[in-house]
């Protein structure tokens, strides 16, 4: 599913990345975990396709779905992300001027999806998430726990093979974060869905298939998702 190789990145002359390997299998919760710094974020973005990894050399390579995302054009590359992947970050950007629901549809109206199902999955989702009371409000009516799980509906509406998130429960109390967490390993059981999930919370850490430890700018524990 996800096969990273030699992924090097560079702020300046600081190595963030000093050539990270990693293979994650279909379905699988992946957790990765470090101290602040360590590069997980950059990774994340990194394998999310939303940064590049800095030296791009024959012993660089990322495929994920079988497509080699290092070669793609920008455009070919957000479609791709488009109807690949999803995301889930700490600091999510919903559109202010539309409501929850309508967040939640718009990457589905973008890949061409029909509104009157879309709508139907995304009031399914937010009420998941326990939000059918709030979805005709906009960001700014919201807590920010609420926009979060906002957001968590907005990255699972195109049911995306691969969902990153980083600190996804974050801004959440132990109630709400549990049920994301569920979520996580019910989406996984349903739809087969892969999971990377960079987190501080130990319990979601520990429930994940494996742990990734990511110790200055490399993952310290190398075992490899072995069927692949
Ligand atoms: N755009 C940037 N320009 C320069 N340095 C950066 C940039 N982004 C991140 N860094 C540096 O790269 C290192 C790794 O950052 P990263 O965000 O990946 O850490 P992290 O493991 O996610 O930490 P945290 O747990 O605090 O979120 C840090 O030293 C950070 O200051
Ligand atoms: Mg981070």
């Amino acid at each position: 599913m996800i096969h990273a190789k030699n992924i090097h990145k560079f702020y300046d002359q600081l190595e963030v990345l000093k050539g990270v390997d990693l293979h994650i299998k279909k379905g699988e919760i992946v957790s990765i975990v470090g101290a602040s710094g360590a590069g997980k974020t950059t990774l994340l973005h990194i394998l999310g396709t939303l940064d590049k990894p800095s030296k791009s050399d024959t012993e660089t390579s990322l495929t994920i779905n079988g497509e080699n995302i290092l070669k793609l054009n920008d455009k070919a590359l957000s479609n791709f992300r488009n109807l690949n992947l999803g995301f889930i970050f700490q600091f999510h950007q919903l559109l202010p001027e539309f409501t929850a629901l309508e967040n939640v549809c718009i990457p589905a109206y973008i890949a061409g999806k029909k509104p009157s199902e879309t709508e139907e999955e995304a009031k399914k989702l937010l009420a998941f998430l326990g939000l059918s009371h709030r979805i005709d409000h906009k960001p700014n009516e919201l807590s920010g726990g609420e926009q979060q799980r906002v957001a968590v509906a907005r990255a699972l509406i195109n049911k995306p093979d691969v969902i990153f998130a980083d600190e996804p429960s974050g801004n959440l109390d132990t109630h709400s974060a549990e049920n994301l967490h569920q979520l996580f390993f019910q989406l996984r059981d349903e739809f087969g869905q892969t999971f990377v999930i960079v987190t501080h919370n130990e319990e979601l850490a520990n429930m994940a298939d494996r742990k990734l430890i990511m110790v200055d700018g490399l993952i310290s524990n190398t075992e490899v998702a072995k069927d692949e």
